[in-house]
C-alpha cells in the first residue's frame, strides 16, 4: 500500500456533494469494475479487522492492506471505509471512468497540502435482502470520528446505523403508491421504501442530508424519490401517504451553552420535543 499510515483528517471540511449525472454514473461505473463490494471489502482485510472495525479501531484492517498489493478496491477501502487519505496515483487508476477530477468536483475528495487525495465523506458497500430478494446500493455518508480525528460537525449527516436497520427490516414489503420518509440522512429508508412505492416524498431540516440522499439515489440508480426540505410535516402539509417510515433523532442533546446543536439529533429542539 502506498498511503495507509493514520494520519486522520487535517481538519473538518464540508464541500457539497453534487449529482452530474454523468459524473455519478462514471463513479458508479468504476466502484462496480473494482468490485466494491460488502463481500470483497470484508475479504480484503478480513472478519477480525471487520469486527475491529465495528468497535472503532482500523489496526488490524491497515495491518491486512499492508500486506496487499495496490488495486482499485484496496484504494477504495482506505479512503472511502478506513477514512485514510493515499497517493494521487492509486485514485486516478481507482477511478478511470470518473477521472480524480470528477471525483474531487462530485465532492467526495479533495487534495491535500502534500499532494495525497484525502476522502470528505465516507462511501461504503450495503447488502440487504428483502421480499424481492438480495440487493446491494454504495452509500455515502460524512466521514466519522475516527477518520476525522475530532468531534462530529453540527451539519453531520448519519450513515447506516443500527436503528437504520432495524427500520428497514421493519418496512412493510407491500406493494403501495406513496411513502413518507421523514428525517431521510443518507436516504437509507427512502431507498428501502421505494422498492415498494410508487414514489417516495423524503424530508430532512438538513440541506446537506438531502444532497447526500440524492446523490446516493443518483449513484444506485434509483428514480422516483422527491427531496423536501423542512421540519416534521412542514415540507408535506395537506398530503396523503400510505405509509410513513422515520428514524427520528433519539439522543437528546442538552440545550446548554456552548453545546452545539447537532442537525441529525435534534436540530436544536429541547428535550423529547422532536420524538414527542
Ligand atoms: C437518526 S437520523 C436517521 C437517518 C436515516 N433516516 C436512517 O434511518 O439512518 C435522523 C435524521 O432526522 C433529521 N431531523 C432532525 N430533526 C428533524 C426535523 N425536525 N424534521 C425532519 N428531519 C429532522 C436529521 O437531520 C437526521 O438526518
Amino acid at each position: 500500500m502506498s498511503a495507509a499510515v493514520p494520519t486522520g483528517q487535517p481538519h473538518h471540511v464540508l464541500p457539497t456533494v453534487t449529482t452530474d449525472p454523468v459524473v455519478v454514473a462514471a463513479i458508479a461505473a468504476d466502484l462496480d469494475a473494482a468490485g466494491f463490494t460488502v463481500e470483497r471489502v470484508d475479504a480484503l482485510w478480513g472478519a477480525e479487522a471487520a469486527a475491529s472495525l465495528h468497535r472503532g479501531t482500523r489496526v488490524a484492517a491497515l495491518r491486512a492492506l499492508a500486506a496487499r498489493d495496490t488495486s482499485p478496491l484496496t484504494t477504495l477501502a482506505t479512503l472511502f471505509v478506513l477514512g485514510l487519505p493515499v497517493a494521487r496515483s492509486d485514485v486516478e487508476r481507482a477511478f478511470p471512468t470518473a477521472g480524480l477530477d470528477g471525483v474531487l468536483a462530485a465532492g467526495l475528495l479533495r487534495t491535500g497540502d502534500d499532494g495525497r487525495v484525502f476522502p470528505t465523506v465516507d462511501l461504503r458497500p450495503y447488502a440487504f435482502v428483502d421480499d424481492l430478494g438480495a440487493g446491494s446500493w454504495w452509500i455515502v455518508s460524512d466521514l466519522g470520528e475516527l477518520a476525522l480525528g475530532t468531534a462530529l460537525g453540527e451539519e453531520h449527516v448519519l450513515g447506516i446505523g443500527g436503528a437504520s436497520t432495524t427500520l428497514s427490516g421493519l418496512q412493510v414489503p407491500v406493494r403501495v403508491r406513496r411513502v413518507l420518509d421523514l428525517g431521510t440522512g443518507c436516504g437509507i429508508q427512502a431507498l428501502h421504501a421505494r422498492r415498494f412505492a410508487d414514489q417516495v416524498v423524503a424530508t430532512d431540516i438538513s440541506q446537506r442530508a438531502l444532497d447526500i440522499a440524492r446523490f446516493n439515489a443518483a449513484l444506485n440508480g434509483v428514480d422516483g424519490i422527491e427531496l423536501r426540505l423542512g421540519s416534521l410535516f412542514e415540507p408535506v402539509a395537506g398530503e396523503r401517504f400510505d405509509r410513513i417510515v422515520s428514524n427520528p433523532p433519539f439522543v437528546i442533546t442538552p440545550r446548554r451553552e456552548g453545546v452545539p446543536s447537532y442537525e441529525y439529533r435534534d436540530g436544536g429542539m429541547v428535550g423529547d420535543a422532536l420524538v414527542e
